[in-house]
């Protein structure tokens, strides 16, 4: 009988997919990151391990797993998995690309209206009793989207997703850096690709959905905030890391830039508390780019297909290269 360790709650009906293929599945049935020594234990013994993004898989875990066939992170990122040694050491790593793209890319648009719109300060504005009728010169005035320039860093398969909302349905203009070219989206979304300090500077909005690598590190910096314009507006779903989350706080304070969704976090679940005071313009998410139910579930029966094919001696539908 082989062990499936799951390191958060999945929903029953999938967990049950593997007791009844024969499988001693455990569960953590408690919220909030798993201790690193909580995590070895487990793995130790497991065939197989279902992980959040937020596990840290890094060689030393994987030397201590024996056993182990293959791990399925739930979620597109991996940059929490050391890909190499799990690969070296003959265990398949699998993510779940695809599920999440359409739901992340709304999530990108709620929080681009949220910020330019100030939905969240205008809903305690209103339930603070402060609103007293209709004025030409009201509180809460905002940015419009429609019209304006996306800029786009990551031009992957959510990113794309999030062009076509602007190009199609906010009639925007799409910029985007990637490093390689998106010849579809610059055919039928007439998206131009531009060097960074470019999109920096001609951009009213910016969205983050690049990976987490050595490059992307804390590439929303000083430097990059002081190129963009006052008036811009950065929406980060990606991986927090990609933003110095200090520079942001300094960009919003200084009005180098003028508001921000966020909805990842440098040191995530950790928040600069700077960044928790500041709400003009400014909305912040717990990582929920892929929080819809179906899509939550979607990523559940992903991993979880993974993990029987690779534990019935077959290639996993969703390998990490
Ligand atoms: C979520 O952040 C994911 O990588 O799927």
């Amino acid at each position: 009988m082989a062990k499936v360790y799951v390191t958060c709650r999945v929903v029953a009906d999938e967990i049950e997919r593997l007791r009844s293929a024969g499988h001693d599945v455990e569960m953590r049935d408690v919220s909030g990151p798993i201790a690193a020594s909580e995590l070895l234990e487990n793995v130790e013994s497991a065939d197989g391990l279902i992980c959040l993004l937020s596990d840290r898989i890094d060689a030393d875990l994987i030397a201590h797993a024996p056993q182990l066939k293959i791990i399925a992170n739930l979620g597109v990122g991996y940059d929490n998995i050391d890909v190499s040694a799990a690969h070296a050491a003959g265990i398949a790593v699998t993510n779940t690309p695809g599920a999440l793209t359409e739901t992340t890319a709304d999530l990108t648009f709620a929080l681009l209206l949220s910020a330019a719109r100030r939905i969240v300060e205008a809903d305690g504005f209103v339930r603070a009793g402060q609103f007293l009728g209709w004025e030409l010169v009201q509180p809460h005035l905002g940015f419009d989207l429609h019209k304006k320039t996306l800029g786009i860093v990551g031009m992957g398969r959510i990113g794309t997703a999030v062009a076509r909302r602007g190009h199609c349905g906010f009639d925007m203009n799409i910029l985007y850096h990637n490093r390689g070219r998106n010849v579809s989206a610059e055919e039928e979304l007439d998206a131009a690709r531009v060097p960074f300090e470019s999109l920096l500077e001609q951009s009213d909005f910016i969205c983050v959905h690049t990976p987490l690598t050595e490059e992307t590190r804390h590439l929303f910096d000083v430097k990059a905030f002081r190129r963009m314009k006052d008036t811009a507006i950065l929406v980060n779903v990606a991986r927090g890391p990609v933003v110095d989350e200090s520079a942001l706080v300094w960009a919003l304070k200084a009005g180098e830039i003028a508001g921000a969704g966020i909805d990842v976090y440098e040191h995530e679940p950790k928040i600069n508390p700077e960044l928790l005071e500041l709400k003009e313009r400014v909305v912040l998410a717990p990582h929920i780019g892929s929080g819809t139910v179906a899509t939550r579930r979607a990523l559940a029966r992903i991993a979880v297909d993974n993990v029987l094919l690779v534990l019935a001696g077959r290639p996993p539908g969703t390998p990490v290269a």
